[in-house]
Order: structure tokens, then sequence, then C-alpha cells
């Protein structure tokens, strides 16, 4: 164990509320990510909810998420939502040229999306094409969804739904510096004045308009686009991968070195610097924090699993992912007063996802238990905590060893997050609690015997998370000995 430096949990100085959004999830339509992860079709065999797959609905509401993002994701900018609605056998079968070049039979649209995220008691993020079709789509794409009333919204009523949907949110294209259309902030700032003029929902009710972001450290195109559209958007988003090689050789899943390990734990920390750089430059422009820094997509980014189609992004779930989780769930709470929308990459079968399918069997991956272990977080008032600066590094490669946040939920209870990302080393904490009168803990623990070790179809739920006994609350102090590559979260009522 290792030797002491103060730390202090202060429940005397709350700050900002989390937003429950920075535990929400994007679906796209991309590889097994839908088809087969989520929607089967109401003849599957597979036991489904008028086509929704039932064990993973289920596994979804117990995880409470808050919000949903999609159709994409590069897909969004190629996707025309007409070819979504009305009867599904006529529906067009087109193809998925961003992902894999396989066909894609529009089962899945916009009655099936807003209803799934009905049914998993999620609200709707859904974003619009700006890359390959006129603003008036958009227009009335929002129309359908909100109208109560109307040409659009009697169509909707003759395919099946009378009531509007709520529509809390909308995206005004994704990754215009890409796939969304290869645009210069400059020109991606007036096309998103253009087209968020457009996204109009009826007297009585608000849309959040969130603005393609920038791509990791591009700190010019927050610029750009707070300078030219910030009055017009309410978020502004943010995309991050964390891929333990490069691109062209990201590295395994599940089969990689400490180095590698590593390496990954200190390019993740690299969002700790993009979240208060980037807030720094809309700080410049709206010190008031009104716009909303969304980080919608983040995760890990690795090879896929061997002999799978390289188009559809499938890879396993290990506890490294799960730490990373960690500490990016970590980072977004103490930046809660910008931060109000993350989406983790992606929900189902795709990158770092919740849940892994294969035919009618179902997995839950370590980083989904991560999402249900903080789920007391959501809404939960932030805590300053500190806590000892410990290093942990290989070769080149350092990062903090110990990640943690705080916060009190509004029955009152304390909630506490550790992440110890040192695969060797437990560490020995005394945190004083100050303005915290509990005299009481218990929690649970996410670990392994390896930071490798995921959860398949073979082996079941190898990382799990169970009760932990390692903490303790006496004379004014929090005690917790925090096993090496561990993550532990407390309640303190
Ligand atoms: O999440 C996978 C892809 O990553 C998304 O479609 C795109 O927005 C990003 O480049």
């Amino acid at each position: 164990l290792h030797a002491q430096t103060p730390a202090t949990l202060h429940g005397e100085a709350p700050g900002a509320t989390i937003d429950p959004r920075i535990f929400s999830q994007f679906a796209e339509h991309l590889g097994y990510g839908i088809y087969g992860g989520i929607w089967v079709g109401p003849e599957s065999k597979i036991p489904n909810i008028k086509g929704y797959r039932r064990d993973v609905v289920e596994a979804l509401r117990a995880l409470h998420v808050p919000l949903v993002r999609w159709p994409g994701g590069c897909f969004a900018d190629e996707y025309h939502w007409r070819d979504g609605i009305g009867p599904r056998a006529k529906r067009p079968v087109k193809i998925n040229t961003h992902w894999g070049g396989v066909t894609e039979p529009n089962m899945f649209g916009t009655h099936e999306f807003m209803d799934f995220a009905e049914l998993i008691g999620a609200e709707a993020y859904v974003s619009g094409n700006v890359g390959s079709a006129p603003a008036g789509e958009m227009e009335e794409w929002v129309q359908y969804i909100t109208a109560p009333q109307g040409t659009l919204a009697d169509e909707r009523a003759r395919n099946g739904r009378k009531e509007p949907w709520k529509l809390p949110y909308f995206g005004i294209g994704n990754e215009l510096w890409g796939c969304g259309g290869n645009m210069r902030a400059d020109y991606a700032a007036d096309v998103t004045r253009r087209y968020a003029t457009f996204v109009k929902v009826p007297f009585g009710t608000k849309i959040q308009k969130i603005a393609s972001g920038a791509n990791g450290p591009d700190y010019n195109w927050t610029e750009v686009m707070m300078r030219e559209a910030g009055r017009m958007i309410d978020g502004i988003g943010l995309h991050y991968y964390t891929v333990p090689g490069d691109w062209k050789s990201k590295g395994s899943a599940s089969d990689f070195t400490e180095t590698d390990y590593a390496r990954t734990m200190a390019k993740t920390w690299k969002m700790e610097e993009l979240l208060t750089k980037h807030s720094a430059v809309m700080d410049k422009y709206d010190p008031a924090k009104r716009v909303n820094l969304a980080v919608d997509e983040w995760g890990i980014w690795t090879d896929v699993e061997p002999g799978t189609n390289p188009g559809f992004l499938y890879q396993q779930n290990s506890l490294r992912d799960a730490l990373l989780a960690g500490v990016n769930i970590n980072l977004f709470i103490h930046h809660a007063d910008r931060v109000r929308m993350t989406n983790i990459a992606q929900m189902v079968n795709v990158l770092q996802s919740m849940i892994l399918t294969k035919d009618a069997q179902m997995v839950l991956t370590p980083t989904y238990h991560v999402f249900d272990m903080y789920r007391g977080f959501q809404g939960a008032a932030v805590l300053p905590l500190d806590l000892p600066k410990v290093w942990y590094g290989r070769d080149e490669w350092v990062a903090p060893a110990l990640h943690g946040s705080a916060a009190r939920g509004k029955d009152g209870v304390v909630h506490v997050a550790l992440v110890n990302i040192d695969p060797a080393k437990a560490q020995h904490l005394e945190i004083a609690l100050s303005g915290i009168t509990s005299t009481s803990v218990s929690g649970r623990i996410l670990t392994s015997d390896r930071v490798q070790d995921v959860n398949d179809f073979t082996n079941g739920a190898r990382v799990h998370p169970v009760a932990f006994t390692g903490a303790s609350v006496a004379n004014g102090k929090l005690v917790v000995d925090l096993p090496a590559k561990s993550l532990v979260v407390l309640d303190l009522p």
C-alpha cells in the first residue's frame, strides 16, 4: 500500500448539478448497432417487444439511460428520413455507403427510434442531415416528429402515431469537418446558422440545437463556431476517441501489453486538457455558460475483433475500458458546469458498447457496469474531492493513477467514485470529511484478475460489480483500501 498525502471531501461547498445527460448513449446505423442489436423485428424468434430485443430493452431500462443520439454519426449526413416511415414492407432498401457497404433496409426509422427511446425511458437526440440534404428536409423532419397538427402531423398519425413525440435535442449535422461534408470552420459555421434557422418546434415547446463540434484538439473549430453561430445554438459537440495505437493500427481490444495499457490511459487523460481548453474558448463568447459542451462521441476505439467486418466496428470490452470510462466520467463531472451531455460511442455491438449480442445471446460489458454504478450521480450536486497526486506510467506514457469524483444526491446521500488505474499497486486513502456527518458507508467494486479480462459468450460475466468491504467511516474520515485496477463507487447516507 502507498504512503499517505492529505485528501478531503468537501460537503460544505456543493458545485454544479450533474446533468443526467452526461450518462447518455449513441446508437448509429452501423454494423449490428441497430439491426440485430436493438431491432430484430416482430417476427423474430429472438424474444422481442414489438420488434425490439426484450433482453436489450430490459438491460437499458435498468441502466436509466437518460438520452439516446441517433441515427449517426456519419450515417446521419447521408440519411433521408422519408426512407424510414410508412409500411415497412414498402420502404426502400439502400446501401450504407459509410459503414461496410451493406444494405440498409430502413426497417428502423423515425417511429421505431422514437418509440424505442420511449420504451427504455430515454429522451431523444436526433442528428439531422446537413451534408447531403436541403435545409427544408430537416425542417420537415422536425415538424413530422413534433407538430400537433397539420399535414405532416396527419401523415404521422396515419403511420401510427397521433400524439407528437418530445424532441428536446437536435444535431445540426455531424462531423461537418469530415464525413458530414469536409467543410472548413467558417463555412460550417455559416451552414450551421442557416440550417439551425429552420429547426423549429411548436409554440410552448423547446428544442436544443447542437452544432457539430471539434475533432479533438481543433480549438479553432470551437472558436469559429462560437463566434459565428454561438447565439443560434444551445450546444456544441466535441468528438474524442481514445485510440490505443494509431488510426492504421489501433490495437487489440483484449490482447494488449502493459505499455499499450499505459499509453491508452495516458491518451484518455487527454480529455481533461480538451475539456479545459474548449471550455476556455467557449467562456470567451459565453461567460454565462449557456451553451453546452456536448461530448457527443467518446470512448475507446480499437481494431475490430478478428474475422469480423472492418466496417462494423465490433470490438470487445475489457476491464481496461471500464476503468477508462470511469476516468472520463469523473472528468465530465469535474466540468459539469459546461459539460451537460455526453454520448459514449456506442450503445450496442459498436466500439465501446454497453451490450454485446450474438444471435439470441447477450452480455453486459464491463462498461455497462460502470454506467450502472454511477447512477446515483445523475442529477446530484458536485462536491469537491481533493485526492493525493499519485502517478502511474510505463515507458513515456504517464497519467494520474487515482481519479475520483463526488456528489450529493437529492436524497442527501453522498456518492464517491474512485478509480485506481494502476494495474499492480493498491492505494490506501484517508479522506477527511468536511461538512459531511455520515457515519457509515457501503459500495460496490468493479475489478478482475487482469485488465484484459472481458465478458463474452463463452465465459459469461467475468467482470461484474460486487459488494465492497474495503471502506469505513470513523472520526470524520473516510478510509478506503482501493485495490489495484479497480473502480469503486461508495454511498455515504
Ligand atoms: O462512432 C463511429 C463514428 O465515429 C461516427 O459515425 C462518426 O461521427 C465518428 O467519426
